[in-house]
């Protein structure tokens, strides 16, 4: 991608980013209507943020999201941006901005507003509409010096552990009696507490997930709520329970970036072994109806020794979706903690990797997420991600929320770190002070392993982890 001078472009930044918010390309079916846009644009008539628009600084740059677009932006971009609250032509903004000190040349400036009116972030003022109703998140000050975000980037809500599969691996043990049981959960006024707070904190993206979010029978209400708030939402789930009508109620939400799913083979008998029978089927059928409708996808596969030499064949079978791809190895938590038998190797998860990258470099499938984009220029040399059964994040991009409104960091640091289990609850405490104030997030976000592309925390290295780490040989067969 060719930088431009509003781009963040240190590397730190763009490796946390990830969940594919770094692409702020719009997916080809948009490209007509984009170059109507942008042929619109007249540096004579005033622009504004559009009134959907979420602006958020940073210390030291900016984020705008419209819809399911993200730039990240630079601090002179983010400025400029917090400018057009009001209305303004090029030449009154260029004359503005010299006295805030940014020297970018008119034509500079006019590519970054031709583009950003091209995409619907700004838009033409009309005559009566005199300050955008967009919201502008000012920075705070912040006392962990190792905080990038002022406050999460992201959430993935685990909004039921309930689900129709039984999953041999589930670090959720999730399935139809999931461990956290359907009586805990959070109601639906408590998940709407929590999207009035995500909103407030300018949290960006939320990733729905469990469980399979459409367990839950209010879940179109929920999705509903999320959507007026503005927050981009990526839905995972297995597909089984989702209707014909349901694809149309999908269609609808204006925040989707994506439904994501999982399939771990290319064929029945590797797919089912895995995630039960007619798993395989069921999957791909609902992927051909997604894709036929538009509706953006995403597609996961979970790698161990069943199925690691077989990932170029399910990126072919991706291929057929116009979705993206994206694989993570299995780790042996929660139900998969009994298949320490079926952890990859090192050696394994690198040639599922290079599969991965192969499959990207010729352009058989869409990597999912920004680190990939990186990898795929550096893994042909080394495998900076060889170790990532034992990487966790380092909270300082994004958490989870269980089923119960528990915040925690990863699965894996739950499972290994019983000290980390829990950093606070959304019932109890606000987001904010949990995200500012748990000394377990502040000790987490001082531990990164720095050689790690991630910028994650080897949790072998965590004083008092409880990880098993011997290799188990390869297997013939499952
Ligand atoms: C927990 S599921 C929730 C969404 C949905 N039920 C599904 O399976 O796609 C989200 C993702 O986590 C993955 N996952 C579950 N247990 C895992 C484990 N022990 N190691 C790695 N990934 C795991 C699943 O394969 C799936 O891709
Ligand atoms: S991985 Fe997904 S589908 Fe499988 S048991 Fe867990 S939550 Fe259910």
């Amino acid at each position: 991608m060719v930088k431009r001078w509003w781009d963040v472009t240190d590397d730190h930044l763009w490796l946390r980013a990830g969940w594919d918010t770094l692409t702020p390309a719009p997916p080809n079916r948009n490209k007509l209507f984009l170059s109507r846009r942008a042929n619109q644009f007249s540096t004579d008539t005033p622009v504004l943020l559009s009134d959907d628009v979420r602006l958020r600084r940073e210390r030291s740059f900016g984020i705008v999201q419209y819809r399911t677009l993200v730039y990240f932006l630079t601090a002179e971009a983010t400025t400029i941006l917090e400018r057009l609250v009001y209305p303004k032509t090029l030449v009154r903004l260029s004359t503005e901005i010299q006295h805030d000190g940014i020297a970018i040349t008119p034509g500079d400036l006019g590519a970054f507003l031709q583009e950003l009116f091209a995409v619907g972030v700004l838009v033409p003022a009309t005559e009566s509409q005199q300050k955008s109703n967009a919201t502008i998140y000012s920075m705070r000050v912040s006392v962990d010096p190792n905080m990038v975000y002022q406050s999460p980037f992201g959430l993935e809500l685990e909004i039921t552990n309930k689900c129709y599969r039984n999953c041999i691996y589930c670090a959720y043990e999730s399935g139809p009696n999931p461990k956290i049981p359907c009586q805990v959960e959070l109601s639906t006024e408590q998940w709407f507490t929590v999207f009035d707070e995500i909103e407030r904190n300018g949290v960006i993206a939320v990733e729905l997930t469990g469980g399979d979010p459409f367990a839950r029978n209010d879940i179109w209400e929920i999705l509903t709520y999320a959507d007026k708030k503005r927050i981009i939402m990526y839905i995972n789930s297995d597909l089984s329970i989702l209707k014909t009508t349901d694809l149309e109620r999908l269609q609808a939400i204006q925040h989707l970036a994506a439904i994501q799913t999982s399939l771990d083979g290319a064929t029945p008998e590797v797919a089912d072994a895995s995630r039960g029978r007619g798993a395989w089927q069921i999957t791909v059928k609902q992927l051909g109806l997604l894709s036929s409708l538009g509706i953006p996808i995403g597609v996961g596969t979970t790698v161990h020794k069943g199925n690691f030499n077989t990932v170029r064949e399910i990126a072919e079978l991706v291929s057929q979706f116009d979705g993206q791809y994206y694989v993570g190895p299995m780790y042996p938590v929660g139900r998969g903690s009994r298949l320490w038998h079926l952890v990859l190797s090192p050696d394994e998860w690198d040639c599922a990797v290079r599969q991965f990258v192969e499959a990207v470099r010729i352009g058989l499938v869409m990597p999912a997420d920004a680190l990939w984009h990186k990898l795929i220029d550096v893994v042909p040399a080394s495998n900076p991600v060889r170790d990532q059964v034992y990487i966790t994040n380092k909270a300082d991009r994004t958490l989870r929320i269980d089923p119960t409104g528990a915040v925690y960091v990863s699965a894996k640091l739950r499972h290994w770190c019983p000290r980390f289990h829990t950093v606070g609850h959304v019932t109890t405490t606000s987001l904010q002070q949990i995200w500012e104030g748990s000394e377990q997030l502040q000790e987490l976000r001082s531990l990164a392993s720095p050689s790690n592309p991630f910028r994650g925390i080897d949790i072998r290295e965590i004083p008092g982890a409880l990880v098993r780490t011997e290799v188990i040989p390869t297997l013939s067969r499952l």
